[in-house]
């Protein structure tokens, strides 16, 4: 059993308080403490890499990257030393090549993405079809040897898109689908309509912690009132109601899972936040400033988004396994990839997905809520670098989790099992 799954102590035996409304408990997770050697070593790092990474299905990109055929884009994989470019045909498939050139190894693009009919290497002009990937051109190419052209276009990778998002698999033969690796979660969260694909915000920042420690800090809002207690915790807690802004849902979704968020019916901006007081909508302002009314009412009428239906709902933060969040609320929606470099690095990229400004108050809204979001999400991040420093101390081995840090737990349960299985199959048992 791993240690996830085991009873603490001081619950073996004993009906804890929250038994009838714990997400843990109804996820079949265990409730003890969770070893932090995850975080912290190296082996086990290199463990992800062969066993998750190069295994699982890795977000890509949106198909609003790929507007036409021959559009393509580049994505770096640190974690795999890969750089992917992810093209679009004729036909409308997504294919995804390895950007590395045939001819002596050279990364063949060098922009982060564009439109063309072909990708030339600048070392010594080979050039492929951009939407296959075949070899078309080779200069001087009499002076080769037996040259087999067919065999020389751009190395092929697994790629599939789900709900216009693209992911990527570097197994030789995937050994599940994308549909099988989403499992549940893929039914459950599929039809949801997505707005304001085309007007994006994005924040990208390196960190010197590991890749979980970034993803853990948007997993919970137990460390609301703490964390951010002028922006988030006046619209997200309530001093009675909810002071620790426990979810209203949290669940499992085969390997993956979500939280719904808290949000306080009774808030309205106070007398001092004066732009605030002029952009706020209180039905469909969000977590991210306005939308309008019918978009959102279409958001929350997916079963899905708010699951149990509380009037007083706010976000759902989904996380797909292993490190691509998309996080939805009636403003709009965003994603968080958590991209491991090392195991004390990571590349976190939020995008956050807003509507086309209408209006000069519309603007200053977005504009307001951009800024407060940014806010945020630094008081969320700028933390993770202390908490690698804590862990690395040796002055701990585990850590203590609440019920509703319940996805961090579930991730560490299926990260141990990916970690151990053989295969994919067993892996998502
Ligand atoms: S390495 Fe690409 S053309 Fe020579
Ligand atoms: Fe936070």
């Amino acid at each position: 059993m791993s240690a996830v799954l085991q009873e603490s102590p001081a619950q073996a035996g004993k009906k804890h308080e929250i038994d009838e409304n714990s997400f843990t408990l109804a996820a079949g997770l265990g409730t003890g403490p969770v070893p932090i050697e995850p975080y912290a070593s190296p082996a086990y790092f290199e463990k992800e890499r062969e066993r998750v990474f190069r295994r699982a299905w890795l977000y890509a990109g949106r198909m609003e990257q790929l507007p036409e055929a021959n559009s393509f884009f580049v994505k770096d994989y640190e974690i795999n030393k890969a750089s992917l470019v992810i093209s679009r045909g004729k036909d409308g498939r997504v294919r995804a090549f390895h950007n590395v050139c045939s001819h002596r190894g050279n990364l063949v693009v060098n922009q982060s993405c564009g439109v063309a009919e072909r990708l030339t290497c600048r070392y010594h002009n080979w050039a492929y079809r951009t939407e296959t990937g075949e070899l078309m051109g080779v200069p001087d190419l009499k002076h080769f040897f037996d040259f087999d052209k067919k065999s020389c276009g751009l190395t092929p990778v697994a790629c599939d898109v789900w709900e216009g998002f693209i992911f990527v698999n570097f197994q030789k033969k995937p050994e599940v689908s994308l549909l099988e690796f989403l499992g549940p979660f893929g039914k459950t969260y599929a039809g949801i309509p997505f707005f304001n694909l085309d007007e994006t915000i994005v924040i990208q920042a390196d960190f010197k912690a590991n890749w979980k420690l970034i993803a853990d800090a948007f997993a919970e809002p137990y460390h609301v009132p703490a964390l951010h207690p002028a922006t988030l915790a006046p619209g997200f807690a309530h001093p009675e109601e909810n002071r620790y802004a426990r979810p209203l849902s949290a669940r499992a979704h085969g390997i993956h899972r979500h939280f719904s968020a808290y949000g306080n019916p009774q808030y309205v901006p106070s007398e001092t936040s004066k732009v605030e007081r002029l952009v706020y909508v209180q039905e469909t302002g969000g977590v991210l400033g306005g939308d309008s009314a019918e978009n959102a009412r279409a958001l929350t009428a997916h079963p899905a988004i708010n699951p149990t239906k509380n009037p007083n709902w706010s976000a759902d933060v989904t996380w797909i396994f292993p490190n691509f969040n998309i996080d939805y609320s009636t403003g709009g929606f965003w994603t968080h990839e958590f991209w491991p470099v090392e195991y004390n690095r990571t590349r976190w990229t939020l995008k956050i997905f807003i509507p086309k400004t209408m209006n000069l108050r519309h603007r200053l809204q977005l504009e307001h809520y951009a800024c407060r979001w940014s806010e945020v999400v630094l008081e969320d991040v700028t933390n993770c670098e202390r908490i690698q420093r804590g862990m690395e101390s040796g002055a701990k081995t585990h850590m203590i989790l609440q019920d509703a840090e319940m996805l961090i737990r579930h991730n560490l349960h299926v990260l141990d099992k990916w970690v151990n299985a053989d295969t994919v199959a067993e892996a998502l048992q």
